[in-house]
């Protein structure tokens, strides 16, 4: 029988990506208002100490704004073990919302209380929800959907980041929300998707991977699978957690530390971290916090609305690579990713370089930008954040996502740091930086990846077994995967 996508279903993924919502949306939503918060910055300083804020002060108070973020998001991610084992997948990402609740409130009303040390704090609060949900979400969604729709579903989670970054990029528009008066209110918005989050979560059920595997209660299992599959016939589900849940009581919860150590785990843990630092390193946040000046330097005349233009392509792609995910499979979209993402880069460099001696330079390097948005979204930017639930099965699965998650939001804060210094360096070569690593990306996936599309869990982690078992790294883990699996995909 065909899964379906049934309501339940929907419902749930839908109420979960509403924390992706909220990281996307504080990911997007400082670029805008620079300027507005940074006079307000002055304002309170003049204020506060009878003379102007010097401008090394101003910068320095404003990339810790825009930075703390990601540590935020780096305590939340490493956190996630704490939460989804002793609360469950659901209440933990109910819980969460009281952090985006306070860091709303701390950002909206800063202004008022004209202290930016609350704008500060509030952006630090936020990233650790951010981070948080980077874990919880994924998990959920890829628990709670059935094998041959975990691709797609999975992507909903990087749907709700693009669409978040959309969103404050538009409600950021000076007439909207992104003038003097308003920007509290642009910072605050992210307590109504809380409110949202915590009204629906409630209706949504628990991961019956999570009740059956980690708390023994086999019925609620079945009765939630029989609600999210919408059929009576859930056998095979069944049968396929308990055979997880087998393989769980030879490997127990597995901390962040044994799964370090241990050797069986090497190779999926290299996989889950090479990715996500694909996904960072590929420079991608270069464009989504810098884009207006990166525009600017490219000779584009109004760089605010090639910025939405950038939002838009980005939430475009995200959706083609929803619809192709599971025909494709998840290595062929991210080596095309990589790819193109490379060459764009190459061909954004050439026309940066070229723009004094040919102006219509502009116009390719909106082009170039364009693709390498678009190219990330096939691949490189929905499959990271999902992939690691599927390449570890439930004993392991809460610490690998930490440490894949740790590993994201380091690598964020690295570029969100230092790419204005690098760029200021480089001029308009800071982009061939990004090419190599992408190609050094590119070669790792193609020798180290597995092909994750409609294998189990416990499939999958049966490959990595095999493949530690021979104590062979002369078989990569895809060539494993083709030879344990044979090569006809729809197996
Ligand atoms: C991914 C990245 C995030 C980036 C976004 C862009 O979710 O994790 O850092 O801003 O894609 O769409």
């Amino acid at each position: 029988i065909e899964p379906s996508v049934t309501p339940q279903l929907m419902m749930a993924v839908g109420t979960a990506v509403i924390g992706s919502l909220q990281f996307g949306y504080n990911t997007g939503v400082i670029n805008a208002p620079q300027n507005i918060i940074e006079s307000f910055y002055n304002e309170t300083w003049t204020s506060r100490f009878s003379e102007p804020i010097s401008q090394s002060t101003l910068t320095a108070l404003w990339s810790l704004s825009v930075a703390i973020f990601s540590v935020g998001g780096m305590f939340g991610s490493f956190s996630v073990g704490l939460f989804v084992n002793r609360f469950g997948r659901r209440n933990s990402m109910l819980m969460a919302n009281v952090l985006a609740v306070i860091a709303a409130l701390l950002m909206g009303f800063s202004k008022l209380a004209a202290s930016w040390e609350l704008l500060i704090i509030g952006r630090f609060t936020v990233g650790l929800y951010s981070g948080l949900s980077t874990g919880f979400v994924p998990m959920y969604v890829e628990e709670i959907s059935p094998t041959s729709l975990r691709g797609a579903m999975g992507t909903l989670h990087q749907l709700g980041v693009v669409i978040g970054i959309l969103l404050a990029q538009i409600l950021g528009i000076e007439s909207i929300m992104g003038n003097d008066s308003l920007w509290p209110m642009l910072l605050g918005f992210t307590l109504l998707p809380a409110i949202l989050q915590s009204v629906l979560l409630p209706l949504c059920p628990e991961s019956p991977r999570y009740l059956l595997i980690n708390c023994n209660e086999e019925s609620k299992a079945n009765n939630v699978l029989v609600k999210l599959r919408g059929t009576e016939n859930v056998s095979e589900d069944m049968t396929e957690m308990k055979e997880e849940s087998r393989q769980m009581s030879v490997e127990k919860k597995v901390t962040i530390f044994e799964l370090l150590r241990a050797p069986v785990y090497r190779q999926p843990v290299l996989v889950a971290v090479m990715l996500q630092l694909s996904q960072q390193l590929s420079g991608i946040n270069a464009v989504f916090y810098y884009s207006t000046g990166i525009f600017a330097k490219a000779g584009v005349s109004q760089p605010v609305y090639a910025t939405i233009g950038a939002g838009v392509v980005n939430t475009a792609f995200t959706v083609v690579s929803l619809f192709v995910v599971e025909r494709m499979g998840r290595r062929p979209l991210h080596l095309t990713g990589l790819m193109g993402m490379a060459i764009s880069a190459v061909v954004l460099t050439l026309a940066m370089a070229l723009l004094d001696q040919y102006s219509w330079m502009s116009y390719v390097s909106i082009v170039a930008i364009l693709s390498f948005v678009a190219f990330f979204e096939i691949g490189p930017g929905p499959i990271p954040w999902f992939i690691v639930a599927e390449l570890f099965s439930q004993g392991p699965r809460p610490a690998a996502i930490a440490v894949a998650g740790f590993s994201n939001w380091s690598a964020n804060f690295v570029i969100g740091m230092s790419f204005p210094y690098v760029e200021q360096l480089c001029g308009p070569y800071v982009f061939i930086i990004f090419t190599v690593l992408l190609v050094g990306f590119f070669i790792f996936t193609y020798f180290k990846v597995p092909e994750t599309k409609g294998r189990t869990f416990d499939e999958i982690s049966a490959g990595f077994r095999q493949s530690t078992g021979r104590g062979a790294d002369k078989y990569s883990a895809s060539e494993e995967f083709n030879t344990l699996r044979g090569d006809d995909p729809d197996l």
